[in-house]
């Protein structure tokens, strides 16, 4: 690193929404690590995605933000919110606007263009699924209660991403000037996993006996109705399901290795850490 550049990303600060979620908090440990000044933006730090007249009072002063949506990035929610705190973001002079997208996600694209407003210094990654659903989150904590993963993707090959690796490579380009700027990153992890493999290889980790067990889209669509999840939805993840695990993303893609410079990590490391944390202990 240059002194010129090290100065500029111990001056920076970036606003990181999610901030108490699977990717914000670990963007918010590696920006700090990498001498970032953080501010963290969750509801718990009274930012609110569905209440912009509070975004200015969070956004002035800094100089980037990190933007992950709470809903699927490419939910009508996203996309509305997302360009409208991109215009407020670029008018208050935060230029530099990290979007976390989904790869190979047709709907979020109205979302990623939402996010290219005059002025702003953009750039999307595109992660694959990420390995700590696994471990973080509603259906992992259905897994870890019932030792069963229900889920639509059976024998889909998926290159899960370790989220620590999305947040290196969203740190990574926040603190690199302007090398990333206007530039969609897809990320993925080293090795092609089906649903199944993958909770074979965390039953392995976790020493218990852990299942996956397929389901159509549309079945699984009516489970989460019978949760209470809204119609509309409801019908938006079952088409989001359908889509995304119909082959499409069974394929690698070089984003960790292009902008890090090494491999992404591997599941098996990742289950064995997890599982040694605790993520699958039974009741
Ligand atoms: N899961 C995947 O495999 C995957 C892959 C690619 C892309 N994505 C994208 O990842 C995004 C989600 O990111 P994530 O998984 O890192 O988050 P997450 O773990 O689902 O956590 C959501 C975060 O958003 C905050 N939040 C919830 N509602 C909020 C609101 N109304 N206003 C402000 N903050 C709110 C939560 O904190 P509080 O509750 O404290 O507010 C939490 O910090 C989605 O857009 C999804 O499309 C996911």
């Amino acid at each position: 690193m240059t002194a010129n550049r090290a100065m500029q990303t111990k001056d920076m600060t970036v606003v990181v929404t999610g901030a108490t979620g699977r990717t914000g908090r670990r963007v918010a440990e590696a920006a700090r690590a990498a001498g970032l000044t953080v501010r963290p933006a969750s509801r718990a730090h009274g930012f609110d995605w569905d209440s912009p007249a509070g975004w200015a009072d969070v956004l002035r002063g800094a100089d980037a933000a990190y933007l992950a949506h709470p809903a699927d990035v490419g939910a009508p929610a996203a996309t509305e919110a997302v360009g409208r705190l991109a215009l407020e973001a670029v008018a208050l002079g935060v230029r530099r606007l990290v979007l976390l997208s989904a790869r190979g996600e047709e709907q979020a694209k109205p979302t990623e263009e939402a996010l290219r407003v005059p002025g702003a210094r953009w750039t999307v990654v595109r992660a694959a699924w990420f390995a700590q659903n696994f471990s973080e989150g509603p259906l992992a904590e259905e897994l870890r209660r019932s030792g069963e993963l229900v889920f639509p993707g059976d024998g889909v090959p998926e290159p899960f991403v370790d989220v620590r690796d999305v947040a290196d490579v969203v740190v990574a380009a926040l603190t690199a000037g302007d090398r990333y700027a206007e530039q969609v990153l897809e990320v993925s992890g080293p090795r092609l996993l089906t649903f199944g493999e993958a909770v074979a290889e965390v039953a392995r980790a976790a020493g218990r006996k852990l299942a996956y067990r397929p389901v159509a889209a549309r079945a699984y669509g009516e489970r989460l109705a019978e949760f209470g999840l809204p119609p509309e939805e409801v019908a938006y993840l079952v088409d989001l399901f359908d889509s995304l695990l119909d082959g499409r993303n069974a394929h690698l893609s070089d984003g960790v290795r292009q902008v890090l410079g090494r491999e992404p990590r591997d599941f098996t490391a990742y289950a064995e850490e997890a599982a040694a944390a605790g993520a699958w202990r039974a009741d």
